[in-house]
């Protein structure tokens, strides 16, 4: 395993690239416009550059990660590589057709890994004709920072596969842990419902979101308060998390917040759109 693409090159996509060039491998990050990818590209090389100012790496070798990075727009690159981690839009139409491409274009031993918040693995896996090379690689925002990797087998994942994709993981300098194929599988089960419940709460007129936040921070050790990871997270990400649970399980302790929803239609997404609950520069 030598050549590794990332398909899409949002805030996952971007931090997935550039710790896997990090590690040595050769990356070529895929999105669907050259100036997605070029904002892509910009908050790695943003990233490497802190690194270089506080003399943790050399300006050359920021430039050899730099160089290990291909930009593509064009899926047929799948058919050069050796792994693909997906990291486009949380939405199963959407991943479904992106797999069913790549199983036509990526040579047969190419590994296809998701980098799904919550979707069924095996569904995905579905969509291709070798679901045995289909897996969930989950990392945690942000990539360069958070350790784990939740590893997730869909139902005909093969074992030579996992392995190769927990050997990876560790290579990339993360800890993998392995999770069944269930809605959320475990992060997003535990986290998403703490986060939905804060924005109820914001809702039901129980405190002000500067106060939610605080009592998060200062009473449960917590390093951002719920409204602002989900900002961080992005609010479409975090609605569409709470509708695979809700969906996935049928059980309305999942039912998103009508707030939420309201948020994601007026295109405040948090950070990334510059306004979710807080507002961003
Ligand atoms: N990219 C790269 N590096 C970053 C970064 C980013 N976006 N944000 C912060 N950093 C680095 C900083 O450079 C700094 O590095 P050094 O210590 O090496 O100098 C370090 O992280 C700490 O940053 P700061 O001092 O600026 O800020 P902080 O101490 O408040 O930490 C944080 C920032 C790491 C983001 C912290 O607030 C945190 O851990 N927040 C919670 C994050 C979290 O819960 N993530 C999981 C989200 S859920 C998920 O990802 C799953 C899903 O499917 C939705
Ligand atoms: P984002 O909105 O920042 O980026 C998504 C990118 O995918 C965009 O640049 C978009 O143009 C691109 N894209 C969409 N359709 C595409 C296609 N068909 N081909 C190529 N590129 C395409 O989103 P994000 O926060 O990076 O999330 C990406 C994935 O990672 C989602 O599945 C999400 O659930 C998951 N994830 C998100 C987080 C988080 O905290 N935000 C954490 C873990 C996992």
């Amino acid at each position: 395993m030598e050549k590794i693409m990332v398909i899409g090159a949002g805030q996952m996509g971007s931090g997935i690239a550039q710790v896997c060039a990090e590690a040595g491998y050769q990356v070529t990050l895929n999105d669907l416009k050259p100036e997605f990818v070029e904002r892509g590209l910009g908050v790695i090389t943003k990233n490497l550059t802190r690194q270089v100012d506080k003399g943790r790496i050399t300006a050359e070798q920021k430039a050899e990660v730099l160089a290990r990075i291909a930009s593509s727009t064009d899926l047929q690159d799948a058919g050069a590589v050796d792994l693909i981690i997906e990291a486009a839009v949380e939405n199963m139409e959407v991943k479904t057709k992106i797999f069913a491409q790549l199983d036509e274009i990526a040579q047969p031993h190419t590994i296809l890994a998701s980098n799904t918040s919550s979707l069924p693995i095996t569904e995905i896996a579905a969509a291709t004709k070798r679901p045995e090379k289909v897996i969930g690689m989950h990392f945690m925002n942000p990539v360069p920072v958070m350790k784990l990797v939740e590893i997730i087998r869909g139902l005909a994942t093969a074992d030579e596969v996992y392995q190769t994709i927990e050997d990876i993981t560790k290579k990339i300098g993360k800890v993998p842990v392995e999770v069944n194929d269930f809605p959320g599988f475990v992060a997003n089960r535990i986290l998403m419902p703490m986060i939905n419940e804060a924005i109820y709460t914001l809702y039901e007129g129980v405190a002000t979101k500067e106060s939610i936040d605080e009592v998060m921070k200062l009473g449960m050790n917590h390093p951002m308060g719920p409204l602002t990871l989900a900002d961080f997270i992005g609010l479409d990400t975090c609605l569409y998390i709470m509708e695979t649970l809700y969906d996935g399980f049928g059980d309305p302790k999942y039912r998103p917040c009508p707030l939420l929803r309201k948020y994601v239609k007026a295109g405040w997404l948090g950070k990334k759109s510059g306004r979710g609950f807080y507002v961003y520069e």
